[in-house]
């Protein structure tokens, strides 16, 4: 593993996730996961502290980075649900069919390697009657930012451990199965091709 991959993407990772707009978020999103929770690309866990121990009973979390994993595990030790870090990828996730009531992704959806498999991946491991919350940048809702969006993609998605700025959220969450229930998107603060957001939950249809 490149000195990129294993110390300065990690730590710009956590950097980039501290900014006011996704805290709000995940302060918004997280205190709702029930029950078994699935967190896909935990990434340093900066979504470990605001789970909620009276709604949810465990947090299994998912990363295949192993140096973002251990940023990860002071976190998840200090949580105050017991959290399970598991290095794995949401395209093969080493869990039976079923296994989860509550599933957040706060953007990995962007990142992973085949966003239709990992989707189908977690319509396995989701309980019929799961819960999705998620929060994910992704395409903006205008002609002009799409096109920086997708001129961009093939540079930045080098640097930045395969982020793709032009994925639509919604459409791979449709496609996959999934009906939103409340979705809103819109641009947070920051530069619009990168801060253009969907937050919301999501069922299996
Ligand atoms: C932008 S970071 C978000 C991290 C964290 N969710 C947060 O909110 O701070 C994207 C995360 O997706 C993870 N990731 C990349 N490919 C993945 C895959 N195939 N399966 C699961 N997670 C993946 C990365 O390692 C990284 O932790």
């Amino acid at each position: 593993m490149s000195l990129w991959s294993r110390r300065v993407l990690p730590y710009l990772i956590e950097k980039a996730g501290r900014s006011h707009a996704i805290l709000e978020a995940r302060r918004r999103w997280v205190p709702r996961a029930h029950g078994d929770v699935l967190e896909i690309g935990v990434g340093s866990g900066l979504n470990l502290a605001f789970y909620d121990p009276a709604r949810a009973r465990r947090v299994t979390a998912i990363d295949p980075s192993e140096p973002l994993l251990a940023r990860a595990a002071p976190r998840a030790a200090g949580a105050a649900v017991p959290v399970e870090l598991v290095t794995a990828t949401a395209e093969a996730m080493p869990f039976p069919d079923a296994s989860f009531d509550s599933a957040v992704m706060t953007s990995p959806l962007c990142s992973v390697a085949d966003p239709a498999r990992a989707l189908a991946e977690l319509r396995r491991v989701l309980r019929p009657q799961g819960t999705l919350l998620f929060v994910e940048h992704g395409l903006a809702d205008d002609e002009r930012t799409r096109r920086w969006q997708r001129g961009l993609t093939p540079l930045w998605s080098r640097v930045s451990g395969n982020c793709h700025l032009d994925r639509d959220p919604r459409a791979l969450l449709a496609e996959a199965g999934f009906r939103g229930e409340d979705i809103a998107a819109g641009a947070a603060e920051g530069a619009r091709w990168l801060s253009f957001t969907y937050q919301g939950s999501a069922r299996p249809a």
